[in-house]
């Protein structure tokens, strides 16, 4: 793409910031130009306002950006945002309310109503929302954004399923340390231990996971009308977010229905061919012992959901496991496919 478009990150000099960096170098569509962060660093050359927590480096096309105050003017059109969430709300608001697209990742806005909560491979329509919340709010902007880092790979996992009739879930994760940001779990906490306990995570799963998997009702999502219940550990891993789910159906398919819906499976950024779609977004491992975080959660850049063990559950009808990168997939890479949608729906030049 000859012309690319300019974009910038608020939250840059944080570790999802320095993952949308990562993420988006050589990025074919979008030119990474503008970095904000908090009035401590605005001013700063990018190399002195943060350390650099990722391998390979601070990459030399931020280095020497100067750290932009976050307001809403100088800023490109579309921001991606890894704002710390206590100061998210208001400060994604005022760039929407100014005209830009701010694709999200922090959790504040998720669960409003007008405000998209995209896996693009899922529930593009939901993106319908949008003009709803331009109208309502009168903002000549909007916000949009992805989900939770474990609720993306449960749902990934639900969604070749999605055609049977998901009526009950229940899912445990096993979560990667990485997704507690840095420093995030002190490692006297959390070295040869589990912690059984995320605080909010198991409500945000629930709630998440309905809307996302719901349906587009014109000016609101109706939630998918399954009874769900999570339970959330973090677990010594670096990256990588395993779920254990077993799920009942309306009507029970087989277990071949199934497997033939998870090879099946592919959707709209495939089709679409978006720069950061995975060409297969879910894929099943045979082996016995997969998927595993060390082993799989790199495929396809982190951008796939792996799949294993599905098989009969004595107490729901199956049970499986599912895997995916919680930083990338869950966090950076989805907003970034996020936007990918949104530019191949013509969005960001309205
Ligand atoms: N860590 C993960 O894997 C993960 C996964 C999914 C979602 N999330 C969500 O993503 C967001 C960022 O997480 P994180 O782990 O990257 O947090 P973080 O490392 O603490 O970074 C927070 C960022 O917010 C900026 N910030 C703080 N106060 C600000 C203010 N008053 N005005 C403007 N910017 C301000 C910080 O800038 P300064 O450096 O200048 O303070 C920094 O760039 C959070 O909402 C989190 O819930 C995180």
């Amino acid at each position: 793409m000859q012309n690319r478009i300019e974009v910038g990150i608020l939250g840059a000099t944080g570790m999802v910031g320095q993952h949308f960096i990562r993420f988006l170098q050589g990025h074919p569509w979008f030119d990474l130009k503008w970095l904000g962060a908090s009035d401590r660093n605005t001013g700063k050359k990018y190399r002195d306002a943060m350390t650099w927590h990722l391998a390979g480096g601070t990459p030399d096309t931020v280095a020497d950006l100067t750290v932009q105050e976050s307001k809403p003017g100088n800023a490109p059109k579309l921001v991606f945002s890894a704002m710390d969430a206590g100061v998210a709300t208001e400060i994604e608001r005022a760039f929407a309310e100014a005209g830009h697209v701010v694709v999200s990742n922090s959790r504040n806005h998720r669960m409003e109503q007008d405000v998209p909560l995209l896996v693009p491979e899922i529930n593009p329509d939901h993106l319908r929302l949008v003009p709803c919340q331009r109208k309502a709010r009168g903002w000549k902007g909007q916000i949009v954004t992805n989900p939770n880092c474990s609720t993306v790979v449960l749902t990934m996992g639900l969604a070749p399923f999605k055609p049977f009739g998901i009526a009950r879930i229940v899912a445990t994760t096993m979560q990667a340390i990485s997704g507690a940001g840095y420093p995030g779990v002190a490692s006297m906490d959390i070295l040869g231990n589990v912690i059984p306990f995320i605080g909010g995570e198991e409500a945000k799963m629930e709630q998440e996971t309905q809307k996302i998997l719901g349906e587009f009702r014109g000016d609101r999502i109706e939630p998918l009308p399954a009874r769900m219940s999570a339970h959330c550990n973090r677990v010594p891993v670096v990256d990588g977010h395993t779920v254990c789910v077993s799920v009942e159906f309306s009507a029970k398919p087989s277990l071949a229905d199934l497997r033939h819906a998870i090879d099946a499976f592919t959707a709209v950024p495939q089709q679409r061919r978006l720069p950061s779609a995975p060409l297969r977004p879910v894929i099943y491992l045979e082996e016995a012992n997969r998927p595993q975080p060390r082993k799989d959660a790199d495929r396809e850049r982190g951008m796939t959901a792996s799949i294993g063990r599905l098989r009969e559950c004595p107490v729901l009808d199956y049970k499986f496991v599912a895997l995916g990168h919680n930083t990338v997939r869950g966090a950076a890479g989805a907003a970034v496919l996020n936007a990918e949608l949104m530019h191949s729906e013509g969005m960001l030049d309205r």
